[in-house]
């Protein structure tokens, strides 16, 4: 009664092990997770009590498919900010979390038959949604380089079936944040071969210095047009179970994504007050213990992978 491609799916490895954790501490068993990409904070007062107001005042009922106009217009701007290159309100919207930003960007962008490469190691999801897609998966093995990426091995690792190359950066699961000059270097190879760039930068708000994180489209403004910015409210905002993400890009991506959803979304309530007050928690997530930071990782969130 499944079709092939429910058949060829596997259950999220990050899910079964958070699904462990919660088990075996039922059991009594004191178990410190480092599955999920979850901060340990809650949401801040403020978020919650606008998401209160808003269900008390009724806004309850379908939403436009990607989001609230006044969401949206305030987004755009934030994206204008983050990208430093003007986004309009059609090349914004709304998903129920960066997942399903990621998942709806590789299914609009990809066919069968083309490959996209995914820096190894690499946060388990990526390859899952690119096959569903029914493109490949192409691994590009980054531990040799500190999980940094050799620019000349990357270009030897373009083919004539290459369409594109999912970036996370800061990285999940390595915590490593990629220089300018990595992502200028790949900026050129999107650009000569004309590739799509995913970039998922859901921690791009979680990095402590001296790291800095950049954004490839604020680095190198032509790759407005063939560059997906991918962000989440999971992290920024300690909002992992509200399920609120965001997807920016060109707009016959957007468009194409508003096509594939076409169902109204709940963002009205999840997203009332964050537009309003976006940095509000932050002082809260950045406030880590120093313990926090005994990794590798320049992000700290990704200590506890
Ligand atoms: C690299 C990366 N991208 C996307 C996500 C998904 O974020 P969201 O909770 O917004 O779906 C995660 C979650 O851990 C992640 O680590």
């Amino acid at each position: 009664m499944l079709a092939q491609r429910a058949k060829a799916l596997q259950g999220s490895q990050t899910s079964g092990m958070r699904n462990r954790a919660r088990r075996l501490r039922a059991a009594g068993v004191q178990v410190i997770n480092f599955a999920a990409g979850e901060l340990d904070q809650d949401t801040s007062p403020f978020i919650k009590d606008g998401a209160r107001k808003a269900i008390d005042a009724g806004k309850t009922q379908y939403t436009d498919t990607l989001g609230i106009k006044e969401l949206r217009e305030r987004w755009a701007q934030k994206v204008t900010q983050k990208a430093g290159t003007p986004y309009a309100v059609e090349e914004v919207g709304f998903t129920s979390g960066a997942k399903q930003a990621l998942f709806n960007s590789v299914f609009v962008t990809f066919d069968a038959g083309n490959e996209v490469i995914i820096p190894a190691p690499y946060w388990v999801t990526f390859p899952e949604q690119v096959r569903l897609a029914g493109a490949t998966p192409v691994f590009f093995p980054t531990e040799a380089d500190a999980f940094q990426i050799d620019l000349a091995a990357l270009a030897r690792s373009v083919t004539p079936r290459t369409r594109g190359i999912i970036l996370n950066t800061p990285h999940n699961p390595t915590g490593v944040v990629y220089s300018q000059e990595v992502l200028r270097g790949i900026a050129e190879l999107a650009i000569k071969h004309d590739l799509t760039v995913i970039f998922d930068e859901c921690y791009d708000e979680l990095v402590y210095s001296p790291a800095t994180h950049t954004n490839i489209v604020k680095l190198v403004p032509e790759m407005k047009g063939r560059t997906i910015l991918i962000g989440s409210f999971s992290k920024t905002y300690c909002m992992a179970g509200w399920r609120a993400g965001f997807v920016a890009g060109p707009q016959p991506s957007i468009k194409a994504i508003s096509n594939l959803r076409a169902i109204p979304r709940p963002t009205r309530v999840t997203s009332c007050n964050t537009r309003r007050s976006p940095h509000s928690t932050l002082p809260t997530t950045r406030s880590w213990p120093a313990s926090a930071n005994n990794c590798t990782a320049s992000a700290k969130p990704h200590c506890s992978f």
